[in-house]
């Protein structure tokens, strides 16, 4: 039994190992140092999961019920460039669903790249959009905050740059790669180009890829898990004001300078929101704070991360505003790597307690037992 459980263990860590290194093929060299590290995060990632399930003393709660309801009635459409499939392009699947739509509507998406600017309505909620694990999907553009819309003849902003805006609830991407190529100067005003935009709640991505350069991924609101995602972007590439979970997720930064993985928006102190990244990897290029407070109360935690050499030793910005030193929430638990060194950080960064780092790693912190479904 015990043997067998093991072998099992195994198996899922080929599997992950897989994943992970076929992510990050494209991007990174695969040297020794990086396949070392990556064995290093799969079988942490193992025990950590088994310290999390003696994490006891949290009631359940129910599962959300219009969720329970949409999930029994769950249909599936299909998206395929060759014909072969119920629709050619994405948009056009969407607009199928009748709005204010009480099933879950799984669309399935055949490998290929998608050219198309994407608009997830509130009104079309329980969408899934669901890749192909060995060949997943891309769905890509290149809008920018500057560039003028056609239709309303002024510029986007970043709220509407996004390849993919998810308003709706309930949405679920699974094996998906989101992308914005606007790849310019870094950090320059107007410049911002979302590959994809979460405003609904309840809201789950495995799988999936998130590839751009500056503010790649826009967590606006609402509440979100992300599992096995790649990440990558230049200029605050994690932001907003989102509750969200990151787990097994891989950061990568192609910055040239000086930049911040994350600016992330708490604004008042009674808000629950922030951003938790467990079981993470940090990787990549220029020189990067964990986080900058774009909020007085901005709240970001990482634990059993491994950070490579690029952290700068401070590790968190003020973003200039000093008051926000005693304001904002900055937390690290059992971190590694060279870039996990706590010696340089800032006085106000905090280094956890086993008791104050529990809120941030399970999928409690995003109420995950009313919405995500195993
Ligand atoms: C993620 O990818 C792996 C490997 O291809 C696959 O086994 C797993 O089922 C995928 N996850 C989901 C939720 O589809
Ligand atoms: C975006 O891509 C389109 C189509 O490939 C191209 O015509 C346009 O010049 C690009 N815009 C920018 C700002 O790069
Ligand atoms: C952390 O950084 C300090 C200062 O650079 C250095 O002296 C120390 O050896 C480092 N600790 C580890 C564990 O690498």
């Amino acid at each position: 039994m015990a043997s067998n459980h093991r072998v099992f263990t195994f198996i899922l860590f080929l599997v992950s190992l897989h994943v992970n290194l076929h992510f990050i093929s494209s991007s990174s060299s695969s040297s020794k140092a990086d396949f070392e590290r990556w064995v290093w995060w799969n079988m942490k990632n193992h025990r950590s999961r088994k310290a999390m399930e003696s994490v006891s003393g949290r009631e359940t709660r129910q599962m959300d019920e219009k969720l329970r309801r949409a999930e029994m009635n769950k249909v599936s459409i299909s998206v395929s460039q060759d014909g072969n499939g119920d629709f050619t392009n994405i948009k056009d699947a969407l607009s199928s669903i009748p709005p204010r739509n009480k099933r879950r509507v799984v669309l399935i998406i055949k490998p290929g790249v998608y050219r198309e600017k994407i608009l997830v309505p509130k009104t079309l909620p329980f969408v899934t959009f669901l890749g192909d694990s060995e060949d997943p999907p891309t769905i890509t553009g290149n809008d920018t905050a500057s560039v003028v819309s056609d239709d309303t003849g002024k510029p986007l902003k970043t709220y509407r740059s996004p390849t993919v805006a998810v308003d709706a609830d309930y949405f679920v991407a699974i094996n998906i790669k989101f992308e914005n190529t606007a790849m310019h100067e870094v950090g320059r005003e107007g410049e911002q180009a979302v590959a994809l935009r979460a405003s609904g709640t309840k809201t789950a991505f495995y799988n999936c890829s998130f590839m751009g350069s500056q503010d790649t991924l826009y967590d606006h609101k609402g509440l979100h898990y992300f599992n096995n995602c790649f990440i990558q972007g230049s200029v605050d590439f994690i932001f907003g004001y989102g509750t969200s979970l990151y787990e097994n997720c891989h950061l990568n930064s192609v910055a040239k300078k000086v930049a911040s993985l994350t600016a992330q928006k708490r604004t008042i102190s009674s808000l629950a929101s922030g951003f938790s990244f467990k079981d993470c990897l940090v990787t990549g290029s220029g020189t990067v704070y964990l986080g900058r407070a774009w909020g007085d109360y901005s709240r970001v935690v990482f634990s059993y991360t491994f950070m490579d050499n690029l952290v700068i030793p401070r590790g968190w910005s003020d973003w200039g505003d000093q008051k926000r030193d005693q304001r904002v929430y900055y937390g690290e638990y059992k971190c590694k790597g060279p870039g996990a060194n706590m010696t340089g950080r800032v006085p106000w960064a905090r280094v956890l307690t086993d008791e104050e780092a529990i809120p941030f790693l399970g999928t409690y912190f995003v109420d995950g037992d009313t919405w995500l479904i195993n």
